[in-house]
This record gives C-alpha cells, structure tokens and sequence, in this order.
C-alpha cells in the first residue's frame, strides 16, 4: 500500500466508510449464525419422532428420563455410545450407564447401531433447540400476531442507503476540499463522481477497495432477492392442533362456510372459535378406529389423533368424563397462513357472494390437505390475471345487468370481464 493513500482525504473517507461496512455485514453474520440452523433441527425432529418418541419426550420424563437439553448433563461421546447400543455401554462397566438403567428399574432401551454420528448429532441439536414454531399470544381476529418481517429485506435497504450515502459524502467532501486548495469551483455532483472515478483508476489501494465495494453491494443484493423470491406460496406452518381439512371439509363433507361463516357476507372469512369445533366435538372425543393422518414429516396415528382431539378440549375448558365445561378457556393460537400485505384490500364476500367463485379457485383443493399450505402466490400478477379471464357472472343481479349492458356497448363485447368493470384500477385494490 503507497503512503501516500493514507494522506489522501479520498482514501480515508472510503477507508471508513469500507470498515464500517464490514463491521456491519459481519454484525450481521453474527447474528445469522445464532439463528437456528433449520435443516438440522427438521432432520433431527424427524429421526426423534419416528425412533424416540414412543419412549421419550423433551420436556417430561416418560419411559425414558426427558431429553430436552441433554447435552447439558452428558457429554456428547457418551451418548453416541449410549444411543448406538447401550447394552454394550454398560457392558464396558461405565458407571453413568449402569446408574441410569438402574434407576429406570432396568427397563430396556433400544439400541439404535444404524445411526450415524451426524444422525445422533442432528437429534441431540434437536434436543437442545426444541421446536422453531413459537407461537405468541393470538390477537382479536384468533391468530397468533405475525412475526416481524425477516431482517433481509429492510438490510438491503439500508445498505442501499448507507452506501449511497457513503457516496454522497465523498462527493461533497471532494468538492470542499478542492475548493479549499483554491481550485475554481467544480462542476458539481457529477464531476465529483467522475473525479472519484479518475482517482479509484489510477490509485491501487483505491482501486481495490472501489472493486470489494461493488461486490459487496451486489452479493447483498443478489441474496436479497435470492430471499424474496416466493417465500409465501406453499407456507404450511405447524399448527398448535393438528387439524386436517381432508377429514373434516372431504371425508366428512363439512361445508366450509360452516366453519368459515364470515367468508359470505365480509372481508375476511376468519377461523372458527372453539364454540363451532364443540358443535361435534362435545360428542366426538376420539376418531374412528381406522383412522391415520400422514403429514409431511409424521404420522399420526389413531391415538395421536385423539391427543389432538384432547388439546381441542384443553382449549375449549371442556372435561370429557364430566361432560360440562370447567370454565377454564385457552383460545388456539392457529398461525395465520394467507396474507396481503397492509396496502392490498381483497374483500372475501365480493369473491365469493357477488362474484361466485368458488373457495378453491385461489385456495386450491383443500378437501385433500391433511395440513393446510397456501396454494396460491397472492401476487398483484395473479389478482389481476383472474380479473383479465373472468367474465362477470350476472345471474340474478339486476344492478349488475344494467351496468353490464351500459359496458358491453362500450366495449362492444358479448361479455364484459372483471377487468372490464373495473377489477383493474389500483384504487380497487390499493388503500
Ligand atoms: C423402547 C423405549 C426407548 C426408545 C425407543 C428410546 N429410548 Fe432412550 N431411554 C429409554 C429408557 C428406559 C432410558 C433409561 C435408561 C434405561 O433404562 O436404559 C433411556 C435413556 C436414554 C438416554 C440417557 C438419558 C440420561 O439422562 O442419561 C438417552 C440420551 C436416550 N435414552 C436417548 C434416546 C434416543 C436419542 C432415542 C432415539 C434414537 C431413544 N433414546 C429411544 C427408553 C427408550
Ligand atoms: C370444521 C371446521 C372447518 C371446515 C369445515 C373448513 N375449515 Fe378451513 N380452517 C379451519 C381451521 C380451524 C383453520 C386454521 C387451522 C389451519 O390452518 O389448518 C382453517 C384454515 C383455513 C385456511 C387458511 C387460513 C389462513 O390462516 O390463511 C383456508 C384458506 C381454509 N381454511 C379454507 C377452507 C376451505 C376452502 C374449506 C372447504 C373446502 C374449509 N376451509 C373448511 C376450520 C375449517
Ligand atoms: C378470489 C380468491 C379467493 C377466494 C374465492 C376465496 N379466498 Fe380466502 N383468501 C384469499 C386471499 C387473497 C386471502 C388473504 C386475505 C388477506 O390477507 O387479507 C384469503 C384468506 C383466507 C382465510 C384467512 C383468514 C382471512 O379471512 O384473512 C381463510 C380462512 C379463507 N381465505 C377461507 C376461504 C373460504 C372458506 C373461501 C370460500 C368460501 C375462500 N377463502 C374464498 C383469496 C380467496
Ligand atoms: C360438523 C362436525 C365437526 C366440526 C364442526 C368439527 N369437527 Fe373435528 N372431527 C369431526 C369428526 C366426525 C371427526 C372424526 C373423523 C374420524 O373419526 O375419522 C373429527 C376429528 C377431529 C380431529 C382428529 C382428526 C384431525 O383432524 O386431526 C381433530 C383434531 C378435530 N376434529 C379438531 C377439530 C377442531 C379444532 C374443530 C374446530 C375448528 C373441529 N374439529 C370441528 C367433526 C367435526
Ligand atoms: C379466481 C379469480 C379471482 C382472483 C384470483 C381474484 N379475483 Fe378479484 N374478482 C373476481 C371476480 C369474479 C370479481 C367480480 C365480483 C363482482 O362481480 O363484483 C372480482 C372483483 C374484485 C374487486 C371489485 C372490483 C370492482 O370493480 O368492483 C376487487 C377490489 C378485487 N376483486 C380484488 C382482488 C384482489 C386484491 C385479488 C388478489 C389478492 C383478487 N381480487 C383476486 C375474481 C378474482
Ligand atoms: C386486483 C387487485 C389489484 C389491482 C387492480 C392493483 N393492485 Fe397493486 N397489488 C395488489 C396486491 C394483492 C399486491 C401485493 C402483492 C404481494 O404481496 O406480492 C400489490 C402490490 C403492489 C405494489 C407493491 C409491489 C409488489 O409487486 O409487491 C405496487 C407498487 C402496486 N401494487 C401498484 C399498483 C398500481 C400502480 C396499480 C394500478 C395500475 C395496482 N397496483 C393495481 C393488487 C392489485
């Protein structure tokens, strides 16, 4: 590095800007990195729920002692050892192992040899972290508040600014200084920038800092969008219960305004409170025999099914040996699944009373889904994509028909489209 970079004003001014970058995207780093590592913990789930569960639970003892947290009180070569065939473990005489079995009265563990260390290690990561789904104390309209949007989008901002702001510092400061020297009065913003840009060219040190800039900026730009492209479709949370819409709205043929009532005549179609589940449920307490629910990472069997069935009472304050209430009500924090940003209006019972369409059209076919995802993207494309195909359904409207007539004219079709009627007006849709 020449010396003289250190005594140009130009180079101190990126210098700085540059670190307090970089101190700013390693912050970042920082705290990405103590973020939960998801592969890892659906991984481990996944093996727990499928080989443990049946003898263990995280939070209480069972069969076997809790294994939340484990790793806190044993060391992590132990319980591969352990995990991978006990009986050999304490075969080998290690105390621990023989105080254990004994204090479970010599019950038996299962030895697991199949499992690999990386196995073992994303279970025992499970352990430690437990569920990622927290869901808070739920709002008026029955569903837990909405996490804050992911840091990614507002940093991408941010660093925008910072930088152009970087930018424009450099810029004025360029143009004090030489006026200072005496220099006659330069022309301005731009010939600043072009002086910047003469400077980073023929100065190394500069030239390479200028080069880590822009890449920086790009990579936290590529990563921006990489993170917003189609976050939303397909969301599939896990619920507080697990409630399958293919047992109740398909083998069961519940309509869906049933439990939906608001969908007809209001904004929004809501979730049902715990009074509409008691409708049945006051006389439904277990599932039928044969009944099994299959989810992406689990199965659930008749008896899970009827633990279930148990929460829906916790929440409701039921007692199923009393068959009275007790009074002691805990509304399900359901996680909302849809959802448009605050600046977008959609009106449920325009779609679905006025205009007829049906439920699945935008929410696909829920009859099937075991657990509920979000089926279509709810982009301002798709919104408008329907308004451009759909004519106007004018059975039994007489308003309609007159406004329809006064329209075809003007369009000089046999129909008029949504679009047509004006589906297409930001005003429409946008507060
Ligand atoms: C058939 C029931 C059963 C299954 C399945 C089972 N365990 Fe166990 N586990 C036990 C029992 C019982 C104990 C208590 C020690 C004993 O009696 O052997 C135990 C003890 C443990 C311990 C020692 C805990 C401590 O506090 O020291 C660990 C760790 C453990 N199990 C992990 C696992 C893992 C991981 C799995 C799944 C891969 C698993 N177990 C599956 C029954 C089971
Ligand atoms: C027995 C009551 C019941 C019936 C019948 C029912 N639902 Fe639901 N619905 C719920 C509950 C409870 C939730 C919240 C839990 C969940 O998301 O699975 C929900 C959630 C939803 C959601 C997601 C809401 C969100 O958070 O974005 C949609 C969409 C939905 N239902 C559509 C339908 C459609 C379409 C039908 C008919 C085919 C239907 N439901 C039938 C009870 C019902
Ligand atoms: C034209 C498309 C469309 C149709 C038809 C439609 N929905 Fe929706 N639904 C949406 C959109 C968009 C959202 C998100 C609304 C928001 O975030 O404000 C939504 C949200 C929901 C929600 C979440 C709670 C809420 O109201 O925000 C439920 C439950 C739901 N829909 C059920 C239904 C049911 C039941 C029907 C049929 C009776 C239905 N929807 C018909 C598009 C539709
Ligand atoms: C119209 C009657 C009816 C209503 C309303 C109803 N259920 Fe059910 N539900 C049933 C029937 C019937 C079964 C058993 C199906 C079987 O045996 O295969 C069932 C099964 C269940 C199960 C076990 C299967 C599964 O879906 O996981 C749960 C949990 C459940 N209901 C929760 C709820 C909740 C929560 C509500 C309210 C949002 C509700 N139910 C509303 C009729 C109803
Ligand atoms: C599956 C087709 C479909 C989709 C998807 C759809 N709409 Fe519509 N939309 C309709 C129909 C049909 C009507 C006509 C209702 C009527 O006759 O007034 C309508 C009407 C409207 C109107 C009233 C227009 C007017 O001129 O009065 C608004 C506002 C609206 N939609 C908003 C939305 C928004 C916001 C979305 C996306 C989140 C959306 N729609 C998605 C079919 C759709
Ligand atoms: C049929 C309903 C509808 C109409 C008409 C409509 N928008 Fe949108 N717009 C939406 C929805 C829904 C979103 C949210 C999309 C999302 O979250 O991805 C949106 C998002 C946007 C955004 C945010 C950028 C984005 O894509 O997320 C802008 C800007 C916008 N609209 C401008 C307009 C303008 C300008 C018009 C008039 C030419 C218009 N909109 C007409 C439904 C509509």
């Amino acid at each position: 590095m020449k010396s003289v970079a250190l005594h140009n004003p130009l180079a101190k001014v990126l210098l700085k800007s540059f670190t307090f970058l970089l101190l700013f995207s390693l912050s970042f780093n920082a705290v990405a990195q103590d973020a939960i590592d998801e592969a890892r913990q659906k991984d481990g789930r996944k093996l727990f729920k499928s080989l443990c569960a049946s003898c263990h639970k995280l939070d209480k003892k069972f069969i076997g002692p809790a294994l939340g947290k484990v790793e806190e009180r044993r060391e992590n070569d132990w319980l591969k050892a352990w995990i991978k065939n006990n009986a050999e473990l304490r075969a080998s005489g290690d105390k621990d192992a023989i105080a254990i079995f004994e204090e479970y009265n010599g019950s038996n563990m299962t030895a697991f040899p199949q499992l690999t260390d990386e196995n073992i290690d994303n279970i025992l990561y499970y352990t430690t972290v437990g569920e990622i789904v927290k869901t808070p104390e739920p709002g008026p309209d029955g569903y837990a508040p909405q996490p804050a949007p992911e840091a990614p989008k507002w940093l991408i901002f941010i660093l925008a600014g910072v930088i152009a702001a970087a930018f424009l510092i450099i810029a004025s400061l360029l143009k004090t200084i030489s006026e200072l020297k005496g220099a006659p009065k330069t022309p301005g913003l731009w010939g600043n920038s072009v002086e910047l840009w003469e400077g980073l060219k023929r100065n190394t040190f500069l030239h390479v800092v200028g080069t880590i800039f822009v890449l920086l900026l790009s990579a936290y730009i590529l990563f921006g969008a990489l993170f917003t492209v189609g976050v939303d479709q397909g969301y599939q949370p896990v619920q507080p219960i697990m409630f399958s819409h293919k047992i109740h709205a398909g083998d069961n043929k519940i309509d869906c305004q049933y439990c939906h009532s608001s969908a007809k005549h209001s904004k929004h179609s809501g979730i049902p409170s715990v009074n509409v589940c008691m409708n049945c449920h006051k006389n439904i307490a277990e599932v039928a025999d044969n009944t099994v629910v299959e989810t992406e990472d689990r199965l659930y069997s008749k008896a899970d099914l009827d633990k279930e069935i148990q929460k829906l009472y916790d929440a409701a304050g039921w007692d199923p040996e009393k068959l009275a209430y007790t009074g002691d009500e805990k509304p399900i924090k359901w996680i909302r699944i849809h959802n448009l940003p605050d600046f977008a209006y959609f009106n449920h019972s325009q779609h679905v009373t006025v205009g007829g369409v049906e439920c699945q059209k935008c929410h696909g076919p829920v009859e099937t889904m075991e657990e509920l995802y979000q089926f279509s993207p709810l982009t301002m494309g798709w919104c408008i994509d329907c308004h451009r195909e759909t004519k106007v359904d004018l059975k039994g409207n007489d308003y309609y028909k007159k406004v329809h007539e006064e329209l075809a004219k003007k369009y000089g079709v046999e129909q008029v489209t949504i679009a047509q009627l004006g589906g297409l007006e930001c005003g429409k849709c946008h507060y």
